[in-house]
């Protein structure tokens, strides 16, 4: 492959990137675990259930403790889960690192752990944000995307079969992503053969078994790196090194030529490669970029399509929520003359409270990790975390907690008009400073998504009236994976947009 992994930093003691050798003194505190089988630990039910369910579960167990532990294998993980502990965890900056068994993935998750991406973490932040001219150029872009979607959808629905949109959704949040970053067309939704983003797709149903490698690795590790045991698929190296190369062309030919991905590089250009060449500064920052695209390619685009499915199967198992906000978007579109203007995706505050309510109930990221920069002190100072420990954040089973949500199962997006609640109680984008990079620009993918098929379809559950929850996989990295989630979406004759005439010609 085209780049240089081997030029990543030295991110620490190589044996702690994978399994942390800290002995949490169990039995002098007060910290309980569920039951940890002898191989397994205590992730056993992971394999037989989604993540997050296992995890509310547990949350809903042990939370009056604060703090308590769950076991890859022998590795311990100590879940905090109180906002004052929570609090102590905001300036940690490390993640653990687990063998991913893949060079991609691998690669650009241990980019996130370099001091380089902490460096212009914040820079590219702000790129990505809507507080500058760049975004509302993207939002062209995206509601162009949004329309070949809908028509897409036109052609395929037909009123008797459901339609599972999870992989709609995902090559939507792909294509944006990647026209916006590299201004540049790249046929995902309407390529019948799903020649890319389907192969990736397949690489996400492999994330089981990846979770099973850890385990794996927390008995084997030294064995498995030794012998160079590896889980790679040969689709997602060759599109990594085309992304590589489409970054590298655009470098070499114009300085300009690619837009947003033009300010990240600016964003990234005061990294400090000091030992480098010029030339091989440059191969470095490539390399760096790519780990990012990548990262937002393939992740970022899963959890706009997750958070937008979920969006549309809570609209249809509420009628009454999804007519009232066709009203709001109705509203809003003919207030803009029939097209979708920048400024409407704010207006439409419950649009907003719904996508929240959904972030709640279904968060695209169940679990967050950290490893302790530092030694921590936790529950009211009755636990120290050492340093390196492996920590997680059950994010699903704060966002569940019966003691701050009332009603916690239930769908109420009005709850954030009326409650307060604070960044430890509600957290879909993560903590502190490894919070989310992307929160503003998934969060206007998905706006702008919703807009268009509320605007467009009635939906419906599939059969109607359907009582049984949506159907998940067990997931990999804390990602909330739908496993199926077929839908009615029949076609609306009075909609606000003027887009049949636009579309349909074409
Ligand atoms: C809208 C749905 C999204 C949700 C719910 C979401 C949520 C999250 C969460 C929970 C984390 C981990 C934060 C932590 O550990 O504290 C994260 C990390 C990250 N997300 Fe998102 N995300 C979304 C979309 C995106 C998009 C669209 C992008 C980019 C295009 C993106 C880029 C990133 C990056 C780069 C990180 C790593 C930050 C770091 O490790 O320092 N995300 N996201």
């Amino acid at each position: 492959m085209n780049t240089c992994y081997k030029t990543e930093e030295k991110i620490d003691n190589p044996d702690s990137r994978y399994y942390s050798k800290v002995r949490v003194p169990w039995g002098d505190v007060n910290c309980p675990y569920p039951h940890r089988s002898f191989w397994y630990g205590t992730y056993k039910e992971m394999f037989e259930k989604p993540h997050h369910e296992v995890e509310n579960e547990r949350f809903e167990t042990f939370k009056d403790s604060d703090v308590y532990a769950n076991f890859v294998g022998t590795l311990p993980i100590i879940t905090v889960c109180k906002p004052a502990s929570l609090r102590k965890l905001k300036k940690c900056s490390t993640k653990p690192l687990f063998n991913m068994l893949n060079a991609v993935i691998q690669s650009t998750l241990e980019y996130f752990e370099t001091s380089r991406w902490r460096k212009c973490k914040y820079k590219v932040k702000e790129k990505l944000s809507g507080e500058n001219d760049i975004f509302e150029y993207s939002v062209d872009e995206v509601v162009d995307l949004a329309f070949q979607l809908v028509n897409r959808l036109w052609n395929i629905a037909d009123f008797e079969d459901p339609i599972d949109v999870t992989m709609l959704f995902y090559d939507f949040a792909f294509e944006a992503t990647f026209r916006t970053l590299l201004l540049m067309d790249y046929e995902v939704i309407n390529d019948p053969e799903k020649k890319l983003t389907g192969k990736i797709q397949r690489v996400f149903r492999t994330g089981d078994k990846i979770t099973k490698n850890l385990i794996f690795h927390s008995h084997f590790s030294r064995i498995a790196r030794r012998f160079g045991h590896q889980m790679d698929h040969e689709e997602l190296m060759s599109f990594r090194n085309d992304v590589y190369k489409l970054i590298r062309t655009n470098w070499l030919e114009d300085e300009t030529s690619f837009y947003l991905l033009n300010s990240i590089r600016d964003a990234m250009k005061g990294t400090d490669y000091s030992d480098d060449s010029e030339t091989t500064k440059r191969e470095h920052l490539l390399d760096d970029m790519t780990n990012l695209c990548v990262y937002f390619l393939l992740f970022g685009s899963h959890k706009v399509s997750t958070l937008a499915s979920m969006v549309c199967y809570l609209l249809a198992k509420h009628e009454d929520v999804q007519e009232y906000l066709r009203g709001r978007i109705q509203d809003a579109v003919e207030f803009d003359n029939g097209c979708l203007k920048y400024r409407s995706l704010d207006s439409i505050k419950d649009l907003e409270t719904i996508i929240k309510e959904t972030l709640r109930l279904y968060p695209p990221v169940s679990r967050i990790d950290r490893k302790a920069d530092a030694r921590i002190r936790v529950a009211g100072d009755r636990l120290e975390i050492p340093k390196d420990a492996f920590m997680s954040i059950p994010v699903c089973g704060i966002h569940r907690n019966s003691d701050v949500y009332i009603d916690p199962a239930g769908f109420d997006p009005s709850r954030f008009y009326r409650d307060s609640l604070s960044k430890y109680e509600f957290l879909p984008f993560g903590l502190g400073v490894r919070k989310c990079a992307g929160e503003a620009f998934g969060l206007m993918l998905t706006k702008i998504l919703i807009i268009y098929i509320v605007g467009n379809f009635k939906i419906d559950l599939y059969p109607l009236n359907n009582e049984m929850p949506p159907k998940f996989r067990p997931s990999y990295q804390g990602l909330l994976q739908i496993e199926e989630l077929p839908l009615y979406f029949s076609p609306l004759k009075d909609s606000p947009f003027k887009m049949r005439e636009i579309t349909m010609g074409s």
